[in-house]
């Protein structure tokens, strides 16, 4: 849904700014744990001392985009620059789609991979997330389930980097190479 004004509200830039930064944080710790044996007592206990945050913040990321899109749900977005044409309208509606399902579907997809290793997963040591998976790791059930959803949990992360960088790459293509307002109106304080 668009609405006819050609602004962000100042809530969808702070949900966009803030999500910005926590998703390029998460897909980073991620990239630096492709490189890691998570059971290699050589990492200095990297794993064991930062694996907490990584889900403590991806948690965060879930709950912020449930209210984001509520929030896009009720006061839309503003309609895309005029100037762009109709092959660049779809890939903005299938990228900003794609972004939106993957930040839903990570967060339970890493979820779902530490419950069934039989791994508690808390929210900042506020609170102990339901355990919706019993007797992990007794069961072949959960060993499969670990499998899949830590093959998912991985593969969408690598996925979602790189629709990152494509979307990063095009804000700037409007900014210095089409010298439209597409950027300029997402900051914070540009208003058009
Ligand atoms: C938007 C949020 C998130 C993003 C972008 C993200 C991304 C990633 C990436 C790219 C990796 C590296 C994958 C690999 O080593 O193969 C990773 C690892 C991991 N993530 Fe997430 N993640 C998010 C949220 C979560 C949440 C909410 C949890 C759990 C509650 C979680 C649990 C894990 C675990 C346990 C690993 C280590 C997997 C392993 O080495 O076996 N993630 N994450
Ligand atoms: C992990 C990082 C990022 C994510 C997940 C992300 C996600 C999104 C999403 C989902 C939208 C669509 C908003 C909507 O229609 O409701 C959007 C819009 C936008 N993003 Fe990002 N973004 C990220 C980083 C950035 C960065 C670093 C820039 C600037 C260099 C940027 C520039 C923009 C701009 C200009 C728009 C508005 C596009 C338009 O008017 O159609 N984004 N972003």
């Amino acid at each position: 849904m668009s609405n006819a004004s050609a602004k962000w509200t100042v809530v969808a830039k702070a949900f966009h700014w803030l999500m910005a930064l926590l998703v390029t944080c998460e897909l980073l710790y991620g990239l630096r744990n492709y490189s890691l044996d998570m059971y290699d007592p050589g990492d200095g206990g990297w794993y064991a001392r930062t694996i907490g945050l990584h889900k403590s913040f991806g948690l965060l990321v879930f709950a912020l985009v449930i209210l984001r899109m509520a929030w896009r749900g009720l006061y839309g977005r503003p309609q895309f620059v005029q100037t762009l044409l109709p092959w660049q309208r779809i890939a903005a509606k299938i990228s900003h789609g794609f972004m939106y399902c993957a930040l839903i579907l990570q967060p339970i997809l890493g979820y779902l991979q530490s419950a069934a290793f039989g791994t508690k997963t808390t929210f900042f040591n506020l609170f102990l997330l339901p355990n919706l998976v019993p007797d992990a790791w007794q069961r072949p059930y959960s060993r499969t389930l670990w499998r899949m959803t830590q093959d998912a949990h991985s593969l969408l992360g690598l996925a979602l980097g790189v629709v990152v960088v494509v979307h990063i790459a095009a804000a700037l293509k409007h900014h210095f190479v089409d010298h439209d307002i597409t950027l300029r109106r997402m900051l914070p304080g540009g208003t058009s």
